[in-house]
């Protein structure tokens, strides 16, 4: 790892800082219902917030479901019915440990708290004195260092709501803490209606909501949030297998987007952390500012799932495979539950990751006397692809040529942008913050000789290039 890397976990308030701001500056993110001083833990994507986060959705959908054949798409309601979550465990047991500090009385989750050695003395913050205390349980408050806490009690991570005009128990509902669910209950009407055979998979995308007690880090952890999905159903005696495969794919589609391979890691589950039911587990995880934390998780869930909502549904879930040897009879014809490969990322976590990865600060070059803010953004991931600026804007020919460039683009859904306000140095610093990894300039040599300027966003590079050939240029470098 090199120093820089080393120095970025070290100094994670600036950096996220810059980003948190960054964020609210170009209008990719904003806290939600800000007038109104802002609803703690729900964010707003802005105009170029929207594009990046579509666009990351747009590359796994297409890596998962259109650039293969053993893989489909889903898109199922987000309230389902509470059998589902009685089924699969989350009415009883989708909880987190929840502590209260009796000194500051912050909640937070106990399994985040910082540990101590029970029997310790401990020194902290009350009324702006320093007391000293001594811990009587393995960890302390993470806001003021007490150890006086209250016991540990369940916190349901669950939002209920209620289905119809009567407000009772009969008429609660909730909203979903994940999309996996409905792939499971869809199962059999996905493989039936459309003839697949195991190993296949279903694929879904969309919100997911958590009423999570500890929120941070920005958009990392929120309690709405979104989610890519995809579920593997595979003969059981392959599910090792496809995790190993399935692992080093998702690994490399984040590589392949241009995160910086030192910045990833896969890391295995210890026995010890793995759901009872999993079989197996990675997580990727990213080296944010403030240390190696969670990104994606691909789990081994067996046939954990489908044979819950099997038992509770009594509908039978299995899948009749005709050449398969039922181990019973030794005959062919053998009905099974699948193992189920579940790669499991966070939209909106990866939208962090990105900019997080793309952010870098250049000092002042030779040549130049400003540094500038970049953000090195796959040209596949950029909410705008190129920009189009006429040298300057009282000058109508220069104006309508450009707006004819912007035209092409857009014809061919290339997302462009036009700009013509201030001095030209200044609109390219606006795009290399905004990850725009090109700009189109038109000039006074463009009247003579129908060229135009291509500025290359990662190394300022300038060439003079056709305007006939300016799609085609910009086209490749987007499927590079
Ligand atoms: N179906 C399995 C499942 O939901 P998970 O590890 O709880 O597994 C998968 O969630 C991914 O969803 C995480 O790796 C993370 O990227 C994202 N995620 C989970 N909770 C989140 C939250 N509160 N805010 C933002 N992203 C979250």
């Amino acid at each position: 790892m090199s120093d820089q890397k080393k120095s970025k976990g070290l100094e994670e308030a600036p950096l996220m800082q810059k980003i948190t701001s960054l964020c609210k500056r170009r209008g990719f993110i904003f806290q939600s219902s800000e007038i109104y001083g802002g609803l703690k833990s729900a964010y707003d994507y802005g105009p170029l917030g929207v594009e990046l986060k579509r666009n990351i959705m747009a590359q796994w959908w297409k890596s998962m479901v259109h650039e293969r054949d053993d893989i489909v798409g889903l898109d199922a309601s987000i309230i389902m019915s509470p059998k589902v979550w009685q089924a699969s465990g989350h009415v009883s047991g989708f909880s987190d440990p929840l502590v209260d500090c009796k000194t500051c009385k912050t909640r937070f989750r106990a399994d985040k708290a910082p540990v101590v050695e029970v029997g310790s003395e401990v020194e902290y913050r009350a009324s702006g004195k320093t007391i000293k205390g001594v811990a009587a349980k393995p960890y302390v408050c993470p806001e003021c260092g007490s150890p006086d806490l209250s016991d540990e009690r369940d916190f349901n991570l669950l939002f209920t709501t209620n289905l119809g005009p009567v407000k009772n128990e009969d008429s609660t509902c909730y909203l979903r803490p994940e999309t996996a669910q409905a792939m499971f209950v869809n199962f059999l009407n996905v493989q039936s209606t459309y003839r697949m055979k195991p190993p296949f998979g279903i694929a879904q995308q969309g919100k997911s909501f958590r009423n999570e007690i500890t929120v941070e880090h920005f958009i990392f952890r929120s309690c709405e949030f979104e989610q890519m999905e995809m579920e593997f159903f595979t003969p059981p005696e392959e599910a090792r297998a496809w995790l190993d495969y399935w692992k080093d794919e998702r690994f490399n589609w984040y590589v392949n987007l241009g995160c910086k391979k030192e910045h990833l890691r896969l890391r295995a589950h210890e026995d010890d952390e793995l759901a009872h039911y999993a079989d197996g587990c990675y997580d990727i995880e990213y080296l944010y500012p403030w240390g190696w934390d969670e990104l994606e998780g691909i789990a081994n869930r067996t046939d954990y799932d489908l044979r819950k909502h099997q038992e509770a549904s009594k509908k039978k879930l299995t899948y009749f495979d005709p050449q398969k040897i039922n181990p019973e009879t030794g005959k062919p014809g053998h009905h099974y539950l699948p193992y189920v490969i579940e790669p499991a990322a966070g939209a909106t976590r990866a939208v962090l990751m990105f900019l997080l990865d793309a952010y870098e600060e250049e000092p002042p070059s030779e040549g130049r006397k400003e540094g500038r803010v970049v953000l090195r953004l796959h040209p596949k991931l950029a909410p705008i692809k190129v920009a189009v600026m006429p040298l300057v804007k009282k000058d109508d020919w220069l104006t309508g040529t450009a707006q004819d460039i912007i035209k092409t683009f857009r014809k061919n859904s290339v997302n462009a942008f036009y700009d013509e306000k201030d001095a030209i140095g200044r609109r390219y610093a606006r795009q290399d913050e905004a990850g725009t990894p090109f700009c189109i300039t038109v000039d006074g040599q463009t009247k003579e000789d129908g060229t135009v300027t291509l500025r290359y966003r990662d190394d300022m590079r300038q060439e003079r290039i056709k305007i006939e050939d300016a799609l085609s240029i910009v086209n490749a470098k987007l499927l590079e």
